[in-house]
């Protein structure tokens, strides 16, 4: 095996150049692809357990008598929800633990098609990785342990006597079935949507993910729906160093110092401790011998829902809580992700303006060579591993760091403050609808002939006078972000579009406001809950 392996190598390195021809001295030989485009490394792969195998058959306690609705999926199961009385789907107000679904009520403006004659011409997708585990060092695999620990020294009654016989079954960190299936999905979907733009020569474009094994194989998915199985063929996937103290604009936080989540777990809590009363109170009512039962474990036991409907497929967690305790289990990471990478956070734009900043470079055709932000120029400066000129760019990150990046682009429409003490229930910031497993931003350019009336109901007068113009056009988890809503440079638009110049202009506005430097390496001072609204440090 190793020799054989050895004489590939010697037959690659002899494509390469093997000295620089004024020396004798033998320089980099290119024996082997570069380790950014060799996806069997396994290096920086994070953690990688691997959960027990679905049981769904034995395990679904559903259909419950009376419902007859069979959901086309495994998951999404029938699951009595007290208080439901709308029918509507817990499974769709897990924030970003929710498996995918389109935003459901869109984001102030409605969806407006291409005007004739007007041409998609660019797009620039990221997204998040699909459905998993719960990561390594997550709080559910805390609760996981301390019941396996627990074991027989307690009774549980009633709703809770399924803890009797209930074990920790799930892996950690990596793809779970349901998440390998959303972004084949969501590949087949761009494949419908944008497949015009992989170049008809048949070129390779470059797509780039991180090291991480979920980065990596939700990439791999998403290519194979795209381009099926044969993508390899198609696309050469670049994977970034994830890791800290590495530039990686697809994990932003691993390269800014002062990245914190204490003050937003924080205002989860006590959060938790409004709209958990009555669920944590049931909870330890139907326990009985040697179990110490938390507030957090209460809240972690809605996190445990989630995990063990994406990773068996049906959770005896989900139906403890009434639909108004999914909503609060929402909100609090509506909370939490706002405090912690959103507009309520000093690290907000900080740590999403290197990806924005390099969204920008491909829109104007150039590349980045002087350091800035946590990009990693050794990649950005040549058009190898940053093409200038692709028409189709693919990226893929994760919660957090899309969610800092909308916040570094100055999307205030997504500024709200939360308070801990009740859901406003006319926010924006809903985390199931901007961030849900496999999310995804896709940012178009539209060339029109013309410029394309601001009222799009017009259709008499669709073109004005003048010349050609170009138009970005945000679309986040398949709804349009308005931009004119957040940078006024972009006007009111019916369609949400913003003139390319002008967005451009909004955006060098964006790129100082970050204050990168500042937020991620200053010595300010942390401010509590609510203090923050701008995603950057108060000023002094
Ligand atoms: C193929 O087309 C792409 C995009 O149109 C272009 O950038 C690239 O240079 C072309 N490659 C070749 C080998 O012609
Ligand atoms: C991928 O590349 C192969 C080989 O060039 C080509 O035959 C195929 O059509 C491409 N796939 C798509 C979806 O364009
Ligand atoms: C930049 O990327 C290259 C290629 O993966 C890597 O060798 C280097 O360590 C990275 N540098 C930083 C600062 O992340
Ligand atoms: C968060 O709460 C803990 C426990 O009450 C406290 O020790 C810690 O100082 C708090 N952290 C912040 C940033 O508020
Ligand atoms: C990584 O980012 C830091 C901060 O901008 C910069 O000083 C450093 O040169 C960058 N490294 C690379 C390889 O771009
Ligand atoms: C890109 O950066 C690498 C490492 O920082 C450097 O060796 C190389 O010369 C640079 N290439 C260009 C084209 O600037
Ligand atoms: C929601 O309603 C409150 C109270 O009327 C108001 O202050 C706030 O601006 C509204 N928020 C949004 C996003 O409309
Ligand atoms: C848009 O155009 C339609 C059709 O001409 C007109 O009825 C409507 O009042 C216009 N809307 C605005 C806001 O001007
Ligand atoms: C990062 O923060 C730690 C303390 O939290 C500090 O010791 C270190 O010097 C900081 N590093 C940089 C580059 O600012």
């Amino acid at each position: 095996m190793l020799w054989a392996l050895q004489v590939l190598l010697h037959l690659l390195s002899s494509f390469g150049p093997s000295t620089d021809g004024t020396s004798n001295t033998p320089t980099h030989t290119s024996s082997k692809i570069p380790d950014y485009f060799d996806t069997t490394l396994g290096w920086f792969a994070g953690p990688t357990q691997t959960g027990e195998a679905p049981y769904l058959a034995q395990t679904n306690v559903a259909p419950f008598a009376g419902v007859s609705y069979i959901p086309n999926a495994p998951l999404e199961t029938q699951v009595p929800i007290a208080g439901n009385a709308h029918n509507q789907n817990i499974f769709q107000r897990l924030a970003n633990l929710s498996p995918y679904f389109p935003s459901p009520r869109g984001f102030g403006v409605e969806e407006y098609p291409v005007p004739p004659g007007s041409h998609v011409q660019w797009v620039n997708m990221v997204s998040r990785h699909g459905s998993r585990y719960p990561e390594m060092n997550g709080r559910e695999r805390k609760l996981g342990q301390k019941l396996t620990e627990a074991k027989g020294k307690f009774k549980a009654h009633g709703a809770l006597a399924f803890l009797n016989d209930w074990r920790f079954m799930l892996g950690a960190e990596i793809l779970v079935p349901i998440g390998k299936q959303e972004l084949f999905n969501s590949g087949t979907l761009h494949y419908y949507q944008y497949g015009h733009l992989y170049p008809n020569n048949g070129s390779k474009i470059i797509a780039r993910t991180t090291t991480q094994k979920r980065m990596r194989e939700s990439a791999e998915y998403f290519l194979a729906g795209f381009f099926g199985l044969g993508w390899t063929q198609n696309a050469t996937l670049e994977m970034v160093i994830e890791e800290d103290g590495f530039n990686n604009t697809m994990a932003g936080y691993k390269a800014c110092n002062r990245s914190n989540w204490d003050v937003a777990y924080n205002a989860t809590v006590e959060w938790a401790s409004v709209y958990l009363v009555d669920a944590h109170s049931r909870i330890k009512g139907m326990i009985s011998g040697d179990l110490e039962w938390t507030l957090e474990d209460t809240y972690n036991s809605q996190a445990l829902c989630a995990y063990e409907t994406v990773a068996l497929g049906f959770s005896h967690w989900c139906g403890l809580f009434t639909y108004e305790e999914w909503e609060g289990f929402e909100y609090s990471l509506d909370i939490g992700f706002s405090a912690g990478v959103g507009f309520q956070s000093p690290v907000g734009r900080a740590t999403g303006i290197g990806y924005v900043a390099e969204v920008l470079a491909r829109m104007q055709h150039h590349l980045i060579t002087t350091p800035e932000f946590q990009i990693n120029t050794t990649l950005t400066n040549n058009t190898i591993t940053f093409p200038t000129h692709q028409a189709l760019n693919l990226d893929f990150s994760h919660d957090s760091n899309i969610i800092a990046i909308l916040t570094a682009y100055g999307l205030t429409q997504f500024a709200d403050s939360l308070p801990l003490t009740h859901i406003p229930t006319n926010r924006s910031f809903i985390l199931s609808h901007l961030e849900p497993f496999a999310g995804r931003l896709d940012i178009e350019i539209i060339s029109t002939p013309a410029p394309v009336n601001s009222n799009r109901t017009d259709l008499e007068n669709i073109y004005l006078e003048g010349k050609e113009t170009k138009y970005v056009h945000f679309v986040l988890n398949q709804r349009t972000v308005p931009l004119g809503r957040s940078l006024e440079e972009c006007g009111e638009r019916d369609d949400g579009w913003c003139e390319l110049g002008m967005f451009l202009r909004a955006q060098e506005r964006q790129l100082q406001l970050a204050d990168w430097e500042y937020a991620c390496f200053g010595d300010w001072e942390p401010s509590g809950y609510g203090s923050v609204g701008d995603g950057r440090p108060n000023p002094k």
